[in-house]
């Protein structure tokens, strides 16, 4: 954990706070920057001195989504070899409870991997969605299916087709995030709140973090895989290269439905 290349690490008593950092790439998920920060988040929970971890980006994005650059020219055998959206179930698996504070962009992936978190506190400046289809692809680490359990089926199937944002108010109102507050405040909020449950006794939180998550994820697996498999068969159409090819070269995309 020392030599951390795309994370920031820090602690204050029982809360770690780590944030992802590739600004330049508006903390665009690439393959080296997951890997670091499951091994990173799955070390905190094996560390008896970290009782709660906070999971931020920066003002101007939380994430902006899987790093389309690293996707761009893969086909399905590729995706399907590479598993690389397998590991984020690790996340999921955490024992210790993780809240993401969220300011700006948190898109595609980087909503996704908010939606990992256990509680989520926006900044008024945060803007959420799942942009893939733009990109001629789909949500392929939970969008589909935990967004669909947040917001319900008529919000979530209009975000996902359309790829429109939602605001931080409107996320609220939908229930997908705890709680909006000012831009100054949205990560010291969420340290407060990890270290108020830091307080309570680790294994109550753990056994009770465990309890809500079972009815949560009944269910949640089966959906989990479909979608990982249908967004692994996207990248056997031409719509995709296009998709992801246009958004590398500023321009806006054709799609053919092939
Ligand atoms: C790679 C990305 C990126 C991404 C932004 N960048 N998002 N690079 N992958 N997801 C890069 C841009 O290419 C650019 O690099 C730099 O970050 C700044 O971005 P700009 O576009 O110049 O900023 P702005 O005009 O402010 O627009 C911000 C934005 C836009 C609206 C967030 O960047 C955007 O639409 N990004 C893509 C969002 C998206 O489609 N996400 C879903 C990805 S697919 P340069 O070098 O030009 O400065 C996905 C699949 C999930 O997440 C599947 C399972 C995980």
């Amino acid at each position: 954990m020392t030599n951390l290349q795309f994370l920031r690490l820090e602690r204050d008593g029982y809360v770690a706070t780590v944030f992802l950092n590739r600004p330049k790439q508006l903390n665009a998920l690439n393959i080296g920057l997951m890997d670091e920060l499951v091994a990173t988040l799955e070390e905190l929970d094996c560390d008896d001195s970290v009782r709660a971890m906070v999971l931020t980006g920066n003002e101007k994005a939380f994430a902006a989504g899987a790093d389309i650059t690293e996707m761009a020219g893969a086909d399905p055998t590729t995706m399907l070899k590479r598993d690389q959206f397998a590991k984020w179930d690790r996340i999921r698996k955490l024992k210790k409870p993780l809240i993401a504070a969220v300011s700006g962009f948190c898109l595609g992936g980087g909503c996704e991997l908010a939606m990992h978190c256990d509680i989520m506190i926006a900044s008024e400046t945060a803007q959420f969605g799942q942009p893939e289809i733009k990109i001629g692809v789909m949500p392929g680490a939970g969008g589909t299916q935990r967004l669909t359990r947040a917001i319900g089926k008529a919000r979530a199937m209009e975000m996902v087709l359309t790829g429109k944002f939602i605001s931080a108010q409107e996320a609220y109102q939908f229930g997908l995030v705890n709680r909006v507050v000012p831009a100054e405040v949205y990560l010291s909020e969420a340290q407060k709140l990890a270290h108020e449950i830091a307080a309570m006794s680790p294994v109550a939180v753990r056994l009770a973090k465990e309890a809500v998550l079972k009815v949560y994820e009944s269910f949640l697996l089966d959906g989990l895989e479909f979608e990982r498999k249908n967004f692994y068969l996207l990248f056997a159409t031409e719509d995709q290269k296009e998709g992801m090819a246009a958004f590398l070269e500023k321009r806006a995309p054709q799609f053919k439905g092939k």
